[in-house]
């Protein structure tokens, strides 16, 4: 197949990117998007401080903007993100322990509730996680609410929309040896064990070069599969965009039948949070560069 996305969906795959409701009016944007992705993943709008700017007042209109876009191109949302320590606003940045507590469970409820059919995946808690060797969970203030936070939170996105699948998503959990991967998925293991209600978990991905993408990537996305969950590589971005790093992480993807969803983080360089390093698959023309060649090769010959 010739786009990105119906190459991926000759595999029952997705290929998909981050978007921004500003750029919805780009027609040079809306073009790429439309013609190489089937999943899209609003990159601020759905988080705690787009949709929930007021306790209480919630706030959907660039998110709506984004789903409805999708919807009538038949692209599939990834809700991101319900539960994060970022970017809240101020009124949740000041709250703590049951106030907190109910607050974002409240959150959960109301926004999945919104989206409710809408959005096929939830990034349901996003980086809860330390980094380094601790292996331990980031302190924060949703953490500080209690260690069972984060199933408390799945277990509202479930209740609020049954069918939509649940995600723990995160960074620098690539690497198999590494402490934070090996947190992660005793957490994951945990929650299959007890009936704890997740589907899916996402790798960020976000790579440098290719110093941080790691040999035994396809060992970490097998493992996690291993668990009975799909596995995402959900932020996918790689500086200097290297030709043999993007089309090795599709290959480890295309080895692992759960992993089912490649999201890059923009579509053009020039949209990118890392746009001086150059780590998407169009320049900032919208040409296809070398890093597009090789993922589209991959995806097909997959
Ligand atoms: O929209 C305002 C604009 O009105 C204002 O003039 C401008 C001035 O700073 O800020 C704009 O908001 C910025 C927003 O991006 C849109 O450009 C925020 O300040 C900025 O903080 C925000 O950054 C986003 C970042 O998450 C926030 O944490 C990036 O776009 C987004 O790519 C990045 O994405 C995260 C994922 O959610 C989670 N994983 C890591 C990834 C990269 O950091």
């Amino acid at each position: 197949a010739s786009t990105l996305g119906a190459s991926a969906a000759q595999s029952g795959r997705y290929f998909g990117t981050a978007v921004a409701s500003g750029r919805l009016g780009d027609s040079a944007y809306t073009t790429l998007l439309d013609r190489e992705f089937n999943q899209v993943t609003p990159e601020n709008e759905m988080k705690i401080d787009a949709t929930e700017p007021q306790r209480g007042q919630f706030s959907y209109g660039n998110a709506d903007r984004i789903v409805q876009h999708a919807a009538s191109h038949g692209i599939k949302v990834r809700g991101h993100t319900l539960a994060w320590h970022s970017q809240q606003p101020g009124w949740m940045q000041s709250l703590s322990g049951s106030t907190l507590r109910s607050a974002i469970l409240n959150h959960v409820t109301q926004v999945a509730t919104h989206f409710r059919g809408q959005v096929t995946w939830w990034d349901v808690v996003n980086e809860a996680y330390a980094d380094g060797s601790s292996g331990a969970r980031r302190d924060s203030n949703l953490q500080r609410t209690g260690n069972d936070w984060i199933e408390a939170a799945f277990r509202a996105a479930d209740a609020a929309d049954p069918n939509a699948l649940l995600c723990y998503n995160d960074y620098n959990i690539d690497n198999w040896n590494d402490a934070k991967t090996q947190a992660v998925y005793r957490m994951v293991q945990d929650f299959k064990s007890r009936g704890v209600p997740i589907d899916c978990v996402g790798l960020q991905s976000h790579f440098t070069g290719g110093s941080n993408y790691p040999s035994n990537y396809r060992t970490t996305l097998s493992s996690f599969a291993a668990l009975g969950v799909d596995v995402h590589i959900t932020e996918l971005d790689i500086r200097n965009a290297p030709t043999s790093a993007y089309s090795s992480v599709v290959n480890d993807c295309l080895a692992v039948s759960r992993c089912k969803v490649i999201t890059v983080w923009g579509i053009r360089d020039s949209d990118s949070w890392r746009s001086g390093e150059s780590p998407l698959l169009f320049d900032g023309s919208g040409n296809k560069k070398a890093a597009y060649n090789a993922v589209l090769t991959a995806l097909n010959n997959g």
